[in-house]
């Protein structure tokens, strides 16, 4: 049965379809900042495929990519979709929620109406020839983000997803603790985890670049949780707290160094020298805090062209920069030099496989990892939220906005 629309926080009657929903949309004339490219419209619920879910969202988590979807740039998601044949002129975003699954369709049989779900982000045909071929999906040609290159993400009240996207919501976790945690937590566990031998071991020193931001609290808490020695970095005093409060055992503040950015031209050795010596002062706050002389076996990479030369500069022997993102700009350098004598590794990372986000559900629901909710907003607020990150201005940790949970703390529906 289908009703017209109900208002953000009233929760339609069970097997009630409502045929419009309230949604927070960006549309190519407004892209933007953040705070004024979204806006809150009424739109047609999705329609389900046969191996869909209509997901009714109580929460969402806000993620850095719809930054990028409401600034239109690197890449302008709405054109990029109606070039690819899709008729929409607008992007519903976010790539994180917990909800209830309201409809399936003819194939599905691992959900059903009434769980209680937390969606992971990356879509793929699972009849791709490369994932039948044995690839891991989130490397198919075929794999793309749920709520950034496809449309009808979490920021609307309903949202249609793969069934394989569907986890199951640890119960005690409120709805906006379980919308928060998965998109940075399982990116980062893949970079930690999923790059072998290069897995976090006891006794690694590991370098977390923004270690108060979304993906480096949960990288903080991994790396601990395998025995590493994290290493946090970041701008503020306030944020290197909270980064000692998760279990870094150092904190440098990146404020206190000036020799970020492309790195500096050979031909001028004034410039190479104060590089030089900005970069090693840098590595020594790292040995200072690891308690001997020994860089990082991983290196947590996502600012990128700011980042990337220290990075490859610091990271140690036969070590791992391991890069998932570009904030700062995807224009970075690097000295191959160090590349190859010291015989390190680059490795490119990009979200999480099934098995990666279960492992990471599972790690927050059994409480070994915390959500690291810092901040909670409604609905409308959803464009302020974004432009937070988008001024680094939000507080440390995970953000969400609630979407039809009435109110913050709530587990069940009701
Ligand atoms: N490929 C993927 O699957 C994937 C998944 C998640 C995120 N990402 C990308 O990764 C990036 C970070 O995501 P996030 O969720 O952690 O964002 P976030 O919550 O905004 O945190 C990023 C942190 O980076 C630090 N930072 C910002 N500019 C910097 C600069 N120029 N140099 C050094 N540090 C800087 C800031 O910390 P301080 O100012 O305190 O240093 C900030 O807290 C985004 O670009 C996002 O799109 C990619």
């Amino acid at each position: 049965m289908t009703t017209e629309l109900h208002e953000i926080g009233e929760i339609p009657s069970p097997h009630m379809t409502p045929r419009r929903m309230y949604a927070s949309v960006i549309r190519r004339e407004r892209y933007g900042a953040p705070s004024t490219a979204f806006r809150t419209e009424v739109v047609d619920v999705p329609p389900i495929g046969p191996d869909q879910v209509l997901v009714m969202v109580m929460a969402a988590g806000v993620n850095y990519n719809n930054v990028w979807a409401a600034l239109g740039s690197p890449v302008d998601v709405i054109g990029q979709r109606q070039k690819n044949g899709q008729p929409e002129d607008y992007h519903i975003g976010g790539s994180d929620a917990s909800g209830v699954v309201w409809a399936v369709g003819s194939r599905v049989r691992t959900v059903a109406a009434g769980n209680h779900v937390i969606v992971s982000s990356c879509q793929w045909d699972e009849s791709a020839a490369d994932i039948r071929l044995g690839a891991d999906p989130i490397a198919s040609t075929t794999q793309s983000v749920w709520g950034y290159e496809s449309n009808y993400g979490s920021f609307a009240q309903f949202t249609a997803v793969y069934e394989y996207q569907c986890h199951p919501k640890p119960p005690h976790l409120s709805w906006e603790e379980a919308a928060a945690f998965l998109l940075t937590g399982a990116t980062a566990y893949r970079q930690l985890r999923g790059w072998p031998p290069h897995t976090v071991q006891p006794g690694d020193p590991v370098l977390i670049w923004g270690g108060a931001g979304g993906l480096g609290c949960m990288a903080i808490q991994l790396a601990a949780l395998f025995g590493g020695i994290p290493i946090a970095v970041v701008s503020s005093g306030d944020r290197a707290e909270f980064c000692l409060g998760l279990g870094a055992k150092g904190v440098i503040d990146r404020t206190e160094f000036d020799h970020w950015g492309p790195l500096p031209d050979p031909d001028h050795p004034d410039a190479t020298a104060r590089w030089t010596a900005g970069v090693r002062a840098f590595g020594k706050r790292i040995w200072e805090a690891v308690g001997e002389r020994r860089g990082p076996r991983i290196v947590f990479e996502h600012p990128g062209q700011d980042t990337m030369p220290t990075s490859m500069y610091v990271c140690d022997n036969a070590g791992m920069v391991v890069i998932c993102g570009a904030t700062s700009g995807y224009q970075a350098q690097v000295d191959l030099r160090f590349l190859w004598m010291r015989q390190k590794r680059l490795q490119g990372s990009h979200y999480a496989n099934l098995r990666q986000c279960r492992a990471v559900v599972h790690l927050v629901g059994t409480g070994r990892v915390d959500p690291c909710l810092s901040w909670t907003g409604r609905f409308e607020q959803t464009g302020e939220a974004h432009q937070m990150l988008c001024d680094n201005q939000q507080p440390p940790g995970n953000l969400a906005v609630l979407v039809n949970a009435p109110a913050p703390g709530m587990t069940e529906l009701r």
